[in-house]
């Protein structure tokens, strides 16, 4: 099992270029079932997660072409003829987006069967918010032997409101209200950017959609949807995570290829802690953190809110800042398992429930830790960068799945890492 050895102390310097966004590729991938034409799909991750996908649907019989993803960051799909509309515990488990085949599959071939995702390392994670709004489209809805399944003629449109704000949900509703019989309306809806750009696909495939990108998404039933060609947007978390890693380390980065606006909450959290953002160009920033590092609390919110893709990093961030910062994590019930970690390497870190309390700052000093999700995997390699001595990341697994060669990345900003076997 792979490992990541870091010896810190480093400052970052140069350039580097963000990759396309996993959650925007992955409901992309998803849309590619809900027509029989082919689909092109460009600035597309090269991580393990979309490889997943790829195989996922591939096994509902789907043809597709990944074979330059690494090379052109490009891949093909095409949905003409699906032979299974299953989504196995043995994947699902692995990946909980899987769930995102749901809506696509209902929608156009009137049937699902996809296994209940189970929790992760983060939260409970359920999907009844999928489920209730999938019956309100008239699907007739069972769960049994740990299943999802779904049937109906042909759903119909109508008015949903999700209970709670919920990313894939409004994009597997999003995907099954395309090919519903006449309108829908999904009120509380999330407003990711990933959200946005799906419904920028679906639209490209002949989709009737407004208002994606804020709270109220107006959608116009099609009888079908045609073939199309899309470029995914940049990734904002690991833009987040390479501006985290410029500051932390005092050094001074150019993220090239990044959407500043898809992450202005921040940005603008990590200007009021003493790091300095440039926006050099509408899609490239430059960061440093010359003066050094305040303590600055911070709340986890749904878009445009501050992400909670990016607390982990934010917390590692704060174990290098003067003062006392509280993190509060309001999205996910199990989201500070890096804490301990980094505890480990030195940081004075208390959990009060959903509140993180760093006092800062603290010299951090290298040791073995155990990554536990993609994005606390993140926010260890950043305390890495900056502890004394050497840092051993087991379980990089996690790493992989969301973040393509960030060894590589990092080594080309100067930092001493290397993946191990
Ligand atoms: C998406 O997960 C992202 N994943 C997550 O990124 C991200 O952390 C999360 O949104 C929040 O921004 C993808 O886009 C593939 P939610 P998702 O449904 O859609 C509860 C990463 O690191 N909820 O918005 O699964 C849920 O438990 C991953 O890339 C229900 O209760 O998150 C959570 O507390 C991690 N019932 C909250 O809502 C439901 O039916 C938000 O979840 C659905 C969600």
């Amino acid at each position: 099992m792979d490992k990541i050895l870091i010896k810190g102390g480093r400052p970052l310097l140069g350039a580097v270029e963000i990759s396309g966004a996993k959650n925007a590729a992955l409901p992309a991938l998803a849309a590619t079932l809900l027509t029989e034409d082919p689909i092109v799909l460009h600035n597309v991750p090269c991580v393990r997660d979309i490889q997943t996908t790829g195989q996922m649907l591939r096994d509902l019989g789907c043809e597709t072409d990944f074979r330059t993803l690494e090379s052109t960051h490009s891949c093909k799909v095409l949905a003409r003829n699906v032979t299974s509309c299953e989504a196995p515990y043995e994947l699902v488990k692995t990946m909980r987006a899987s769930v995102l085949v749901l809506g696509p599959l209902l929608a156009r071939f009137g049937r699902a069967r996809v296994s209940l995702p189970g929790g992760c390392a983060i939260g409970a994670r359920p999907i009844d918010l999928h489920i209730k709004a999938f019956e309100k489209l008239g699907a007739d809805i069972t769960i049994e032997h740990g299943y999802v399944e779904a049937r109906a003629d042909r759903l119909k449109g109508t008015e949903i409101f999700f209970d709670r704000i919920t990313v894939t949900g409004t994009e597997n509703l999003m995907m099954a209200a395309v090919l519903a019989e006449g309108d829908t309306v999904l009120n509380n809806a999330a407003r990711e950017p990933e959200v946005s750009d799906l419904a920028n696909l679906l639209c490209s495939m002949g989709a009737t959609i407004r208002g994606a990108g804020s709270s109220t998404i107006h959608i116009q039933g099609a009888a079908r949807l045609h073939g199309a060609q899309h470029t995914i947007i940049p990734d904002r978390i690991e833009t987040g995570t390479f501006l985290a890693a410029g500051a932390i380390t005092g050094g001074d980065v150019e993220i090239r290829s990044c959407r500043a606006d898809h992450l202005l909450a921040v940005i603008e959290k990590l200007e009021e802690a003493g790091v300095v953002v440039e926006r050099a160009t509408p899609s490239v920033l430059r960061v440093s953190a010359p003066h050094g590092l305040k303590a600055r609390d911070v709340i986890t919110a749904e878009h445009p809110g501050f992400a909670t893709d990016m607390q982990a990093q934010y917390m590692a961030l704060m174990t290098q800042a003067e003062g006392t910062s509280i993190v509060t994590e309001t999205i996910f019930e199990n989201r500070f398992m890096h804490a301990s970690e980094m505890v480990r390497m030195g940081a004075n870190i208390k959990i009060e429930g959903n509140r993180a309390i760093v006092f800062g700052k603290t010299q951090l000093t290298g040791a073995k830790v155990i990554a536990s999700d993609l994005r606390a995997s993140a926010s260890l390699v950043l305390a890495g960068l900056v502890a004394h001595g050497e840092t051993f990341i087991g379980r990089v697994y996690h790493l992989d799945r969301g973040y393509e060669r960030i060894e590589e990345k990092l080594k080309g900003l100067g930092a001493d890492i290397e993946r191990v076997r």
